[in-house]
């Protein structure tokens, strides 16, 4: 029987980063993924440019039950560390839209440049793909796994299969069922990153504005978003929106504000003063996209023009402007989800090496754990720092 050192199950960002650290010290590591070719969600992450982490990268950008669990692994191994290593294989970055502060660093070229990087990085390992992964077992200080069908044993099993999102590409539940195999908690797994989705008398006038986009504030139970907001066929979705599923629940409302910049009562006050005779629709289509003006004027009944209006009419229209409530029925689930929340409950791991306290030798990074970044580079920061500090530990 072939015996290895470490096998790493899963060749997606965290497995490949985590082979090279594992690979320096001489061990003999081996990856193993069922796909026929290694890390498929780097390459179509960021528009096919790969986000590849975030200049302001830290605990706070992530959700877990808790909270604390990511903060040595993210300290050990930093954005700037991240930079670093692209230097060296001299992939050049830029920041996406310096401007608004979001710190998210894409590839200037493809991003099949950081696919290349890290198996370049992970050369010492094997890596064998189209692998089915079969039974797991472990004797006490060996672990053997099928692989195809054919039994090997490795000292050290690190599961880096990711989370559930978009199943099209491979994922699997694999790493859940391994974490209960081995008597540890997984905390209920819900999409991530994901668009939402409305009921039919909210599409009525959600679906007409399809392709329409506008700067908003998005809130969901006390956390607030400020980015684009996109209108869809199906629901909501853009970087606001997808910020603000991983803490929108079944049965919340969220609360939109269309004009985050502005104070709509007192512009609105200013234009009746300035031209009462505009129609409503008009004036509102100075503060707001042309067609999210016509829509809501129609949803809102607005007759007459602005001179029609009593200062509490445009208070009452500029709270909804401010704090539209809407109640989404779901969201678009694992088929579109950027990320799964929830996993491998961090309880029963090191936050230190990602060790499960009860199993020695058995490790879980990246996604499969309950740790959840936000939109913006935050998970390929979290696969590259929870991948080193395994790496680097075995
Ligand atoms: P990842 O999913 O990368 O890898 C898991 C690997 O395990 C895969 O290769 C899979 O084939 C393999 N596997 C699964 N089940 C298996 C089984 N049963 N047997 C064998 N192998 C198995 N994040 C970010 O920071 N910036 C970004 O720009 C984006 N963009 C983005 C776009 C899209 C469309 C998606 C879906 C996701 C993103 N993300 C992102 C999120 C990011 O891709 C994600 O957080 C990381 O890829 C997680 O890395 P992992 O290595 O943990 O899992």
């Amino acid at each position: 029987m072939e015996i290895f050192d470490t096998i790493i199950l899963g060749a997606g960002a965290a497995g490949l980063f985590c082979a090279h650290f594992a690979a320096a010290t001489g061990q003999r590591v081996l990856i193993v993924d069922h796909a026929r070719r290694p890390a498929e969600k780097v390459r179509i992450s960021g528009g096919g440019r790969c986000n590849f982490t975030n200049l302001y990268a830290e605990a706070g950008n992530y959700l877990s039950q808790n909270p604390h669990f990511a903060k040595s692994a993210l300290a050990r191994y930093t954005q700037w560390d991240f930079i670093d290593l692209l230097a060296r294989h001299d992939i050049t970055w830029h920041e996406k839209t310096p401007e608004k502060g979001l710190g998210q660093l894409f590839c200037d070229g493809k991003s099949a440049a950081i696919i290349d990087m890290l198996l370049t990085e992970a050369r010492l390992a094997e890596l064998r793909l189209a692998t089915e992964v079969g039974e797991i077992s472990h004797d006490g200080t060996h672990f053997t796994v099928l692989l195809n069908g054919t039994p090997v044993q490795t000292h050290n099993l690190v599961v880096a299969t990711g989370g559930k999102s978009i199943p099209k590409m491979g994922a699997t539940g694999l790493g859940y069922q391994i974490a209960t195999h081995f008597g540890l908690n997984v905390l209920e797994t819900r999409p991530g990153l994901v668009p939402l989705t409305f009921a039919p008398h909210e599409l009525d006038w959600i679906a007409p504005l399809a392709g329409t986009a506008v700067e908003a504030r998005v809130t969901a139970n006390g956390t607030s978003f400020d980015e684009a907001l996109l209108f869809t066929h199906r629901g909501l979705s853009g970087p606001a929106i997808l910020q603000i599923s991983n803490y929108w629940r079944e049965g919340d409302a969220i609360s939109l504000d269309l004009l985050p910049s502005q104070n709509a009562f007192e512009a609105l006050k200013a234009a009746r003063q300035d031209n009462g005779r505009r129609q409503m629709q008009t004036a509102l289509a100075t503060l707001l996209p042309g067609k999210l003006a016509t829509a809501l004027t129609e949803k809102f009944a607005l007759k007459g023009n602005l001179a029609d209006q009593s200062d509490k009419a445009l208070k009452e229209l500029a709270d909804q402007i401010h704090g539209l409530k809407l109640k989404p029925t779901g969201s678009e689930g694992y088929r579109t989800a950027e990320v799964t929340l929830g996993g491998v409950d961090t309880n029963g791991l090191s936050s230190r090496t990602m060790e499960a306290k009860a199993v020695p030798g058995l490790y879980f990074i990246g996604e499969v754990v309950d740790v959840t970044g936000w939109l913006g580079g935050y998970n390929f920061q979290w696969a590259w720092a929870s991948a080193a500090a395994c790496g680097r530990a075995i």
